[in-house]
This record gives C-alpha cells, structure tokens and sequence, in this order.
C-alpha cells in the first residue's frame, strides 16, 4: 500500500534512463549508505562493470527518485546471473515496501530478458518476501569476505540453483 503522501502524484516503477537518473540516484546512495557507500565485497563485482539501465528500476514521484534497484551482470561458476542490488529508498518513503516493488519489477524484467538467475546480499527476512531464499552454506562464494547467511538467491527463467564463485561479467551487458 501507498503512503498517504504518494497519492498526490503519480508514483512511476521504470526502467533508469542513465541521463536523467544517474545523478539522483547518487544523491539517493548518499543519503541512504552515507559516504564511502558500500560493502566491500558486494563492491568488487560492480566496480568494474556496468549496471544493466533496461532491468534497473527506478520509483519516481513526480520529478524526485524515490527508490532504486541496481542490477548487474555476473557469473556463478559458469553460469550466467544477475547480481540485485544495492536497493535504497528515500528515508522519507519508507514504511510501504518499495525497496520489494522496485526489486520485484526489476525480478520481472530479468526473467523478461532471458536471464535463468538471480543472486543478492540482504536480510532474508525482507527478500524472502519476493521468494529469495538463503544459498546452501558455502554453495556461492564472493570475491571477498561475504556472510553467508546473507547470500540469496532465486530462480528467474530457469530453476537451476546456482553454485560455485562469483565473477563480475561485464562481458554479458
Ligand atoms: C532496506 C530498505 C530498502 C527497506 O525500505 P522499504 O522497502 O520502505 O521497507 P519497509 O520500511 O516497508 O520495511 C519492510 C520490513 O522490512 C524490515 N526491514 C527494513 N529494512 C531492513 C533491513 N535492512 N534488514 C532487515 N529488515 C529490514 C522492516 O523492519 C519491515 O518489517 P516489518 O514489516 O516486520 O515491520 C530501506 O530501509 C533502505 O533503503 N535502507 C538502507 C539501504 C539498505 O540497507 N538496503 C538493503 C541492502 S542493499
């Protein structure tokens, strides 16, 4: 459900246009992680690859970015994934799940696409809602120290369950 405060303008789920949003979703990943953003591991695949625009997801009410998910191309062992993430809402919008309506139609578009899986790094209890589960321990290694009780994945047009170590695959944008 809608916050009250989002009824007075449309709330739009789209794709991230690079010119019009990169810049505001920065200023979303500052205000949510602070400087310094990230957490290393998860970093290291993004760093030297690209996120995908046509799967990202954006929530806009009216000109302002609201919420982002961030997907990103790798593999697991061979087979090819995409790696979800990072997901932020604007502190003033949270309360209403966003942060699993951007991740859910960012879910949709992956599958759209072709691509057989999903992998992320999070809370069980708020993924599992969108039908992530926990990894087998040690089933999916990072490029890094990674706790393993927060490594998930799910099933997007295929129900293969993803096993071996993570790579980016900037090759496959
Ligand atoms: C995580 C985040 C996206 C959730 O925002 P949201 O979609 O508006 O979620 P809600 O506030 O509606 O919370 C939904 C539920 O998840 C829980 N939750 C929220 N953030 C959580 C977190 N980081 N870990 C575990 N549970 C969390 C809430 O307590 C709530 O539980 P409840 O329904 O039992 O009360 C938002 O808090 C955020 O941007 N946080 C900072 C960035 C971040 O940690 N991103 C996730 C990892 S990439």
């Amino acid at each position: 459900m809608l916050k009250p405060d989002m009824s007075a303008e449309t709330l739009q789920i789209l794709p991230e246009d690079p010119a019009r949003d990169a810049e505001a979703i920065e200023a979303l990943f500052d205000a949510t992680f602070g400087p310094g953003h990230f957490a290393k591991t998860a970093e290291r695949l993004r760093e030297y690859s690209r996120s995908l625009p046509a799967i990202n997801r954006v929530a806009r009410l009216g000109d302002e970015v609201i919420a982002v998910c961030r997907v990103w191309p790798i593999r697991v062992g061979e087979t090819r994934a995409l790696f979800y993430g990072p997901v932020a809402v604007a502190p003033d919008h949270r309360g209403s799940r966003l942060g699993l309506t951007v991740t859910g139609e960012a879910l949709e578009a992956g599958a759209a696409a072709g691509w057989p899986v999903a992998i992320l790094i999070g809370a069980p209890s708020y993924f599992g809602e969108i039908g992530f589960e926990v990894a087998a321990r040690d089933s999916i290694s990072f490029p890094g120290p990674q706790d393993q009780a927060r490594v998930m994945w799910r099933g997007l047009s295929s129900d293969a369950v993803p096993a071996g170590a993570v790579q980016a695959a900037p090759d496959l944008a």
